[in-house]
Protein backbone atom coordinates (compact mmCIF):
# COMPACT_ATOMS: atom_id res chain seq x y z
CA UNK A 1 0.00 0.00 0.00
CA UNK A 2 1.09 3.70 -1.12
CA UNK A 3 0.79 6.69 1.32
CA UNK A 4 0.45 9.54 0.13
CA UNK A 5 1.64 13.18 0.93
CA UNK A 6 0.49 16.24 -0.96
CA UNK A 7 2.58 18.65 -2.22
CA UNK A 8 1.09 22.18 -3.33
CA UNK A 9 0.43 21.94 -6.83
CA UNK A 10 3.06 23.50 -8.77
CA UNK A 11 2.84 26.68 -10.73
CA UNK A 12 2.83 26.93 -14.58
CA UNK A 13 6.59 28.29 -14.21
CA UNK A 14 7.91 25.31 -11.62
CA UNK A 15 5.95 22.58 -13.67
CA UNK A 16 7.67 23.97 -16.60
CA UNK A 17 11.10 23.45 -15.14
CA UNK A 18 10.18 20.47 -13.51
CA UNK A 19 9.38 18.78 -16.70
CA UNK A 20 12.21 19.94 -18.73
CA UNK A 21 15.18 16.92 -19.27
CA UNK A 22 17.81 19.56 -18.71
CA UNK A 23 20.92 17.69 -16.13
CA UNK A 24 21.54 21.49 -15.22
CA UNK A 25 19.36 23.89 -14.45
CA UNK A 26 19.61 27.58 -13.79
CA UNK A 27 16.46 29.88 -12.62
CA UNK A 28 17.18 33.54 -11.87
CA UNK A 29 13.84 34.34 -10.46
CA UNK A 30 12.47 37.70 -8.65
CA UNK A 31 11.22 37.33 -5.18
CA UNK A 32 8.90 35.51 -4.13
CA UNK A 33 8.58 33.64 -7.43
CA UNK A 34 8.76 29.93 -5.55
CA UNK A 35 11.95 29.20 -6.05
CA UNK A 36 12.43 27.68 -2.16
CA UNK A 37 9.16 25.66 -1.77
CA UNK A 38 9.91 24.13 -5.46
CA UNK A 39 13.58 23.14 -4.65
CA UNK A 40 12.54 22.03 -1.07
CA UNK A 41 9.73 19.57 -2.80
CA UNK A 42 12.19 18.43 -5.16
CA UNK A 43 14.75 17.80 -2.92
CA UNK A 44 12.33 15.54 -0.97
CA UNK A 45 10.90 13.94 -3.86
CA UNK A 46 14.69 12.78 -4.53
CA UNK A 47 15.30 11.62 -1.18
CA UNK A 48 12.11 9.49 -1.02
CA UNK A 49 13.46 7.81 -3.70
CA UNK A 50 16.18 7.19 -1.80
CA UNK A 51 19.20 9.32 -3.42
CA UNK A 52 21.30 11.82 -1.98
CA UNK A 53 20.53 15.21 -2.17
CA UNK A 54 22.54 18.66 -1.34
CA UNK A 55 21.23 22.06 -0.72
CA UNK A 56 24.15 24.72 -0.81
CA UNK A 57 23.33 28.14 0.35
CA UNK A 58 25.89 30.77 1.37
CA UNK A 59 26.37 31.24 4.52
CA UNK A 60 25.05 29.12 7.67
CA UNK A 61 22.29 31.07 8.69
CA UNK A 62 20.26 30.96 5.12
CA UNK A 63 20.90 27.24 5.22
CA UNK A 64 19.25 26.94 8.36
CA UNK A 65 16.79 29.29 8.75
CA UNK A 66 15.63 29.16 5.09
CA UNK A 67 16.54 25.69 3.43
CA UNK A 68 15.77 23.45 6.60
CA UNK A 69 13.71 25.20 8.92
CA UNK A 70 11.34 27.41 6.88
CA UNK A 71 9.97 24.08 4.50
CA UNK A 72 11.62 20.93 4.65
CA UNK A 73 11.44 20.26 8.36
CA UNK A 74 7.70 21.20 8.62
CA UNK A 75 6.88 19.08 5.42
CA UNK A 76 9.21 16.61 7.07
CA UNK A 77 7.27 16.37 10.03
CA UNK A 78 3.82 16.17 7.67
CA UNK A 79 4.54 13.16 6.16
CA UNK A 80 6.07 11.67 9.48
CA UNK A 81 2.53 12.28 10.98
CA UNK A 82 1.40 10.07 7.99
CA UNK A 83 3.56 7.94 8.00
CA UNK A 84 2.89 7.28 11.75
CA UNK A 85 -0.51 6.93 11.59
CA UNK A 86 -0.10 3.69 9.51
CA UNK A 87 2.65 2.28 11.39
CA UNK A 88 5.34 2.77 8.98
CA UNK A 89 8.99 4.16 9.44
CA UNK A 90 9.14 7.71 9.21
CA UNK A 91 11.79 9.99 7.93
CA UNK A 92 15.01 10.96 10.86
CA UNK A 93 15.68 14.60 11.05
CA UNK A 94 18.64 15.24 12.62
CA UNK A 95 18.52 19.06 13.44
CA UNK A 96 22.07 19.58 14.48
CA UNK A 97 23.99 18.11 11.39
CA UNK A 98 20.95 19.61 9.48
CA UNK A 99 20.29 16.41 7.32
CA UNK A 100 17.31 14.48 6.86
CA UNK A 101 17.32 10.58 6.19
CA UNK A 102 14.19 8.52 3.98
CA UNK A 103 13.31 4.76 4.98
CA UNK A 104 14.39 4.20 1.34
CA UNK A 105 18.22 5.36 2.32
CA UNK A 106 17.82 8.49 0.85
CA UNK A 107 19.81 12.03 2.15
CA UNK A 108 19.24 15.58 2.39
CA UNK A 109 22.16 17.33 3.29
CA UNK A 110 22.12 21.00 4.01
CA UNK A 111 24.90 23.09 3.60
CA UNK A 112 26.51 26.38 3.72
CA UNK A 113 29.60 27.23 1.10
CA UNK A 114 31.10 28.89 4.48
CA UNK A 115 32.45 25.06 5.06
CA UNK A 116 32.91 23.75 1.58
CA UNK A 117 34.83 20.37 2.72
CA UNK A 118 31.50 19.33 4.02
CA UNK A 119 30.55 19.24 0.79
CA UNK A 120 33.65 17.60 -0.60
CA UNK A 121 32.76 14.46 1.09
CA UNK A 122 29.68 12.67 -0.40
CA UNK A 123 28.01 11.87 -3.92
CA UNK A 124 25.12 13.32 -4.81
CA UNK A 125 22.27 12.41 -7.53
CA UNK A 126 21.06 16.23 -6.66
CA UNK A 127 22.94 19.32 -5.60
CA UNK A 128 20.76 21.94 -5.57
CA UNK A 129 22.63 25.65 -5.11
CA UNK A 130 19.91 28.41 -3.46
CA UNK A 131 20.91 32.29 -3.46
CA UNK A 132 24.17 30.96 -6.51
CA UNK A 133 24.48 34.98 -6.95
CA UNK A 134 25.79 35.31 -3.54
CA UNK A 135 27.53 32.56 -3.74
CA UNK A 136 31.61 33.01 -2.58
CA UNK A 137 34.47 31.49 -5.29
CA UNK A 138 30.90 29.84 -7.19
CA UNK A 139 33.35 28.84 -9.94
CA UNK A 140 35.53 27.10 -7.97
CA UNK A 141 32.76 25.45 -5.63
CA UNK A 142 30.83 24.48 -8.83
CA UNK A 143 34.37 23.25 -10.97
CA UNK A 144 36.48 21.84 -8.31
CA UNK A 145 34.63 20.67 -5.55
CA UNK A 146 30.96 20.05 -6.63
CA UNK A 147 30.55 18.98 -10.10
CA UNK A 148 33.49 15.90 -9.04
CA UNK A 149 30.66 14.58 -6.90
CA UNK A 150 28.14 14.48 -9.21
CA UNK A 151 29.94 12.37 -11.33
CA UNK A 152 29.71 8.71 -9.96
CA UNK A 153 26.20 8.84 -10.17
CA UNK A 154 25.30 11.10 -13.01
CA UNK A 155 23.93 13.65 -10.91
CA UNK A 156 21.92 16.73 -11.58
CA UNK A 157 22.09 20.30 -10.47
CA UNK A 158 19.86 23.10 -9.95
CA UNK A 159 21.21 27.00 -9.79
CA UNK A 160 18.57 29.84 -8.18
CA UNK A 161 18.88 32.73 -7.59
CA UNK A 162 17.81 36.51 -7.81
CA UNK A 163 20.66 38.19 -10.05
CA UNK A 164 23.90 40.14 -8.77
CA UNK A 165 25.21 41.62 -11.75
CA UNK A 166 26.99 39.90 -14.06
CA UNK A 167 29.17 37.54 -12.01
CA UNK A 168 29.93 34.03 -11.94
CA UNK A 169 25.68 33.43 -11.63
CA UNK A 170 25.29 34.99 -15.09
CA UNK A 171 28.16 32.87 -16.76
CA UNK A 172 26.36 30.02 -15.54
CA UNK A 173 22.75 31.16 -16.46
CA UNK A 174 24.44 31.83 -20.49
CA UNK A 175 25.69 28.18 -20.88
CA UNK A 176 22.34 26.81 -21.97
CA UNK A 177 23.67 28.66 -25.40
CA UNK A 178 26.24 26.29 -25.88
CA UNK A 179 25.46 23.01 -23.82
CA UNK A 180 22.64 21.32 -24.28
CA UNK A 181 22.62 19.79 -20.85
CA UNK A 182 22.13 23.15 -19.63
CA UNK A 183 18.93 25.20 -19.36
CA UNK A 184 18.00 28.59 -18.12
CA UNK A 185 15.11 30.57 -16.99
CA UNK A 186 14.45 33.88 -16.51
CA UNK A 187 11.42 35.32 -14.57
CA UNK A 188 9.55 38.11 -12.55
CA UNK A 189 7.70 37.99 -9.44
CA UNK A 190 4.83 38.02 -10.96
CA UNK A 191 5.66 34.58 -12.51
CA UNK A 192 4.34 33.32 -9.02
CA UNK A 193 0.35 33.41 -9.41
CA UNK A 194 -0.29 32.72 -5.35
CA UNK A 195 1.62 36.29 -4.79
CA UNK A 196 -0.93 39.03 -4.49
CA UNK A 197 0.29 41.84 -6.56
CA UNK A 198 -0.33 43.94 -3.75
CA UNK A 199 1.90 41.74 -1.89
CA UNK A 200 4.51 42.73 -4.61
CA UNK A 201 3.84 45.98 -4.04
CA UNK A 202 4.60 45.97 0.01
CA UNK A 203 7.68 44.23 -1.52
CA UNK A 204 9.01 47.17 -4.08
CA UNK A 205 7.65 50.00 -1.22
CA UNK A 206 11.25 50.54 -0.01
CA UNK A 207 13.18 49.34 -2.72
CA UNK A 208 15.70 51.55 -4.94
CA UNK A 209 14.73 51.17 -9.01
CA UNK A 210 18.27 49.31 -9.11
CA UNK A 211 17.01 47.00 -6.25
CA UNK A 212 13.87 46.67 -8.25
CA UNK A 213 15.20 45.53 -11.35
CA UNK A 214 17.27 43.22 -9.90
CA UNK A 215 15.21 41.19 -6.79
CA UNK A 216 11.45 41.88 -8.91
CA UNK A 217 12.24 41.73 -12.28
CA UNK A 218 15.20 39.61 -11.92
CA UNK A 219 17.19 41.70 -14.82
CA UNK A 220 20.96 41.03 -14.88
CA UNK A 221 22.21 45.21 -14.20
CA UNK A 222 25.59 46.14 -15.30
CA UNK A 223 28.08 48.27 -13.40
CA UNK A 224 27.65 51.86 -14.00
CA UNK A 225 26.15 55.09 -13.02
CA UNK A 226 23.67 54.92 -10.53
CA UNK A 227 21.72 57.61 -10.14
CA UNK A 228 19.35 58.24 -12.64
CA UNK A 229 17.22 61.09 -12.44
CA UNK A 230 20.03 63.63 -11.07
CA UNK A 231 18.39 66.91 -12.94
CA UNK A 232 15.08 66.81 -11.16
CA UNK A 233 16.86 66.88 -7.56
CA UNK A 234 18.44 70.26 -8.54
CA UNK A 235 16.46 73.58 -8.75
CA UNK A 236 16.26 77.53 -7.43
CA UNK A 237 14.63 77.17 -4.25
CA UNK A 238 13.12 80.17 -2.51
CA UNK A 239 15.14 82.26 0.01
CA UNK A 240 14.49 81.35 3.94
CA UNK A 241 15.89 83.68 6.90
CA UNK A 242 17.67 82.32 9.55
CA UNK A 243 15.80 80.49 12.10
CA UNK A 244 13.41 79.86 9.81
CA UNK A 245 14.21 75.99 9.32
CA UNK A 246 15.09 72.74 11.40
CA UNK A 247 18.53 71.87 10.30
CA UNK A 248 20.89 69.20 9.88
CA UNK A 249 24.59 68.56 8.63
CA UNK A 250 26.39 65.80 7.46
CA UNK A 251 30.05 66.30 6.83
CA UNK A 252 32.61 64.31 5.08
CA UNK A 253 36.48 64.99 5.75
CA UNK A 254 38.75 64.79 3.04
CA UNK A 255 42.02 62.94 3.01
CA UNK A 256 45.13 63.84 0.64
CA UNK A 257 43.37 65.39 -2.40
CA UNK A 258 40.22 64.99 -1.56
CA UNK A 259 37.89 68.08 -0.22
CA UNK A 260 36.35 68.68 2.98
CA UNK A 261 32.31 68.80 2.25
CA UNK A 262 29.27 69.83 4.65
CA UNK A 263 25.90 70.18 3.72
CA UNK A 264 22.85 71.65 5.88
CA UNK A 265 19.28 70.43 5.28
CA UNK A 266 16.38 71.77 5.98
CA UNK A 267 14.61 68.75 7.23
CA UNK A 268 10.97 69.72 6.42
CA UNK A 269 11.42 70.24 2.98
CA UNK A 270 14.39 67.72 2.51
CA UNK A 271 15.98 70.58 0.89
CA UNK A 272 19.62 70.86 0.91
CA UNK A 273 20.24 74.21 0.86
CA UNK A 274 24.03 75.33 1.68
CA UNK A 275 27.36 74.09 1.64
CA UNK A 276 31.11 74.62 2.32
CA UNK A 277 33.56 72.55 0.24
CA UNK A 278 37.08 72.84 1.41
CA UNK A 279 39.99 72.00 -0.90
CA UNK A 280 43.75 72.09 0.17
CA UNK A 281 42.85 73.99 3.52
CA UNK A 282 45.31 73.35 6.30
CA UNK A 283 44.05 71.40 9.40
CA UNK A 284 43.50 74.08 11.54
CA UNK A 285 41.34 76.54 9.12
CA UNK A 286 39.45 73.95 8.29
CA UNK A 287 38.23 73.35 11.77
CA UNK A 288 37.75 76.91 12.01
CA UNK A 289 35.29 77.06 9.05
CA UNK A 290 33.61 74.12 9.75
CA UNK A 291 32.74 75.43 13.55
CA UNK A 292 31.57 78.71 11.64
CA UNK A 293 29.18 76.80 9.38
CA UNK A 294 27.01 74.59 11.80
CA UNK A 295 26.99 78.33 14.11
CA UNK A 296 25.53 79.86 11.23
CA UNK A 297 22.88 76.48 11.31
CA UNK A 298 22.42 75.90 14.95
CA UNK A 299 21.45 72.30 13.53
CA UNK A 300 20.04 69.80 15.44
CA UNK A 301 21.88 67.39 14.53
CA UNK A 302 25.62 67.01 12.84
CA UNK A 303 26.69 63.65 10.84
CA UNK A 304 30.68 63.44 10.70
CA UNK A 305 32.67 60.56 8.84
CA UNK A 306 34.83 60.12 11.75
CA UNK A 307 37.13 57.68 10.23
CA UNK A 308 40.80 58.72 10.04
CA UNK A 309 41.13 62.80 9.82
CA UNK A 310 37.65 63.05 11.30
CA UNK A 311 38.12 61.32 14.49
CA UNK A 312 39.84 64.40 16.19
CA UNK A 313 37.11 66.59 14.82
CA UNK A 314 34.31 64.44 16.24
CA UNK A 315 36.15 64.32 19.55
CA UNK A 316 36.73 68.04 20.12
CA UNK A 317 33.35 68.69 19.13
CA UNK A 318 31.06 66.83 21.08
CA UNK A 319 33.54 67.87 23.77
CA UNK A 320 32.33 71.26 23.62
CA UNK A 321 28.88 70.09 22.86
CA UNK A 322 27.81 70.64 19.54
CA UNK A 323 25.35 67.79 18.92
CA UNK A 324 27.28 65.53 16.90
CA UNK A 325 27.10 61.94 15.69
CA UNK A 326 29.93 60.36 14.10
CA UNK A 327 29.48 57.96 11.78
CA UNK A 328 32.00 54.99 10.97
CA UNK A 329 32.34 54.60 6.85
CA UNK A 330 32.84 50.37 6.10
CA UNK A 331 32.16 49.09 2.81
CA UNK A 332 28.93 47.79 4.37
CA UNK A 333 27.66 50.90 6.03
CA UNK A 334 28.37 53.37 2.85
CA UNK A 335 26.08 50.98 0.97
CA UNK A 336 23.87 51.25 3.60
CA UNK A 337 23.86 55.07 3.46
CA UNK A 338 23.90 55.69 -0.17
CA UNK A 339 20.65 53.29 -0.61
CA UNK A 340 18.96 55.31 1.62
CA UNK A 341 19.76 58.37 -0.61
CA UNK A 342 19.05 56.69 -4.00
CA UNK A 343 15.59 56.06 -2.04
CA UNK A 344 15.26 59.34 -1.48
CA UNK A 345 16.85 60.65 -4.83
CA UNK A 346 14.08 58.07 -6.75
CA UNK A 347 11.30 59.54 -4.54
CA UNK A 348 12.43 62.92 -5.03
CA UNK A 349 12.56 63.44 -1.48
CA UNK A 350 15.61 65.05 -1.40
CA UNK A 351 16.12 68.78 -2.99
CA UNK A 352 19.37 69.98 -3.61
CA UNK A 353 19.35 74.29 -4.50
CA UNK A 354 21.34 75.11 -7.16
CA UNK A 355 22.38 78.16 -5.87
CA UNK A 356 24.90 76.56 -3.59
CA UNK A 357 28.47 77.81 -4.96
CA UNK A 358 29.71 73.91 -6.06
CA UNK A 359 26.06 72.62 -6.87
CA UNK A 360 27.25 71.37 -10.29
CA UNK A 361 30.18 69.28 -8.91
CA UNK A 362 27.51 67.85 -6.60
CA UNK A 363 25.51 67.20 -9.96
CA UNK A 364 28.91 65.58 -12.02
CA UNK A 365 29.91 63.72 -8.71
CA UNK A 366 26.03 62.06 -8.87
CA UNK A 367 26.12 61.67 -12.18
CA UNK A 368 29.63 59.16 -12.15
CA UNK A 369 28.73 57.86 -9.19
CA UNK A 370 28.45 53.85 -9.61
CA UNK A 371 28.04 50.31 -8.92
CA UNK A 372 30.57 47.76 -8.88
CA UNK A 373 29.29 43.93 -8.68
CA UNK A 374 31.91 41.80 -6.90
CA UNK A 375 31.91 37.73 -6.41
CA UNK A 376 29.43 38.34 -3.82
CA UNK A 377 28.63 42.36 -2.72
CA UNK A 378 28.27 45.35 -4.35
CA UNK A 379 30.52 49.00 -3.93
CA UNK A 380 29.48 51.69 -4.67
CA UNK A 381 32.40 54.10 -6.01
CA UNK A 382 32.89 57.09 -7.94
CA UNK A 383 34.01 56.09 -11.55
CA UNK A 384 36.18 59.01 -12.25
CA UNK A 385 37.64 61.58 -9.89
CA UNK A 386 35.66 62.34 -6.45
CA UNK A 387 32.59 61.81 -4.42
CA UNK A 388 33.25 63.75 -1.43
CA UNK A 389 29.86 66.04 -1.79
CA UNK A 390 28.21 62.51 -2.55
CA UNK A 391 29.31 61.29 1.02
CA UNK A 392 28.29 64.67 2.41
CA UNK A 393 24.70 64.64 0.65
CA UNK A 394 24.40 60.87 1.83
CA UNK A 395 25.26 61.64 5.56
CA UNK A 396 23.13 64.58 5.02
CA UNK A 397 20.06 62.16 4.19
CA UNK A 398 20.98 59.53 6.99
CA UNK A 399 21.12 62.78 9.60
CA UNK A 400 17.42 64.05 8.72
CA UNK A 401 16.56 60.52 9.61
CA UNK A 402 18.80 59.83 12.47
CA UNK A 403 17.57 63.44 13.67
CA UNK A 404 14.22 62.21 13.66
CA UNK A 405 14.93 58.65 15.56
CA UNK A 406 13.34 58.03 19.23
CA UNK A 407 15.84 57.74 21.64
CA UNK A 408 15.79 55.94 24.83
CA UNK A 409 18.20 57.56 27.81
CA UNK A 410 20.20 54.73 28.90
CA UNK A 411 22.09 56.87 31.69
N1 LIG B 1 3.13 26.14 -6.10
C1 LIG B 1 2.75 26.91 -5.10
N2 LIG B 1 1.53 26.80 -4.54
C2 LIG B 1 1.11 27.59 -3.53
N3 LIG B 1 1.89 28.54 -2.98
C3 LIG B 1 3.12 28.70 -3.47
C4 LIG B 1 3.64 27.91 -4.55
N4 LIG B 1 4.90 28.30 -4.82
C5 LIG B 1 5.18 29.28 -3.93
N5 LIG B 1 4.12 29.53 -3.14
C6 LIG B 1 4.03 30.53 -2.07
O1 LIG B 1 4.61 31.75 -2.53
C7 LIG B 1 5.40 32.35 -1.51
C8 LIG B 1 6.84 32.49 -1.98
O2 LIG B 1 7.39 31.20 -2.18
P1 LIG B 1 8.91 30.87 -1.85
O3 LIG B 1 9.24 31.12 -0.44
O4 LIG B 1 9.16 29.49 -2.38
O5 LIG B 1 9.57 31.94 -2.80
P2 LIG B 1 11.10 32.36 -2.98
O6 LIG B 1 11.23 32.64 -4.44
O7 LIG B 1 11.99 31.35 -2.37
O8 LIG B 1 11.10 33.72 -2.15
P3 LIG B 1 12.37 34.56 -1.60
O9 LIG B 1 12.83 35.35 -2.77
O10 LIG B 1 11.75 35.39 -0.53
O11 LIG B 1 13.37 33.56 -1.10
C9 LIG B 1 5.25 31.47 -0.27
O12 LIG B 1 4.24 31.99 0.54
C10 LIG B 1 4.85 30.11 -0.86
O13 LIG B 1 4.10 29.35 0.06
MG1 LIG C 1 13.54 31.56 -0.91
Amino acid sequence: MKFKFKFPQFHPLQREIYEHPARYKVLCLGRRAGKSLYITAIALETALRGEQVAIISPIYRIAKEISFEKYLVPWVRSINKILKENNQQQLEIDLSDMQIRTPSGGTIFIRSADKPDNIRSGDYDLVIFDETAFQANLKNLWERVVRPTLIDRQGKAYFISTPNGYNYFHTLFTKELTDSNWKSWNASSHANPHLLPSEIEELSKDMTHLAIRQEIYAEFTSDGQLFSNIDDAFFDAPIKHFGERKVVIGADFGRMNDSTVLLAMDKEENLVFDGIRLTSIPFDEQEKEIRNFIEKHDPELVVMEENSFGKPIVEKFMNEGYPIEGFKTSNKSKVEIIDKLLFAMDNQNIHIDEKIEFSKVIRGELNSFGVIYTDTTKKYSAQSGHDDTVMALALTNYAKDSANSFFISLI
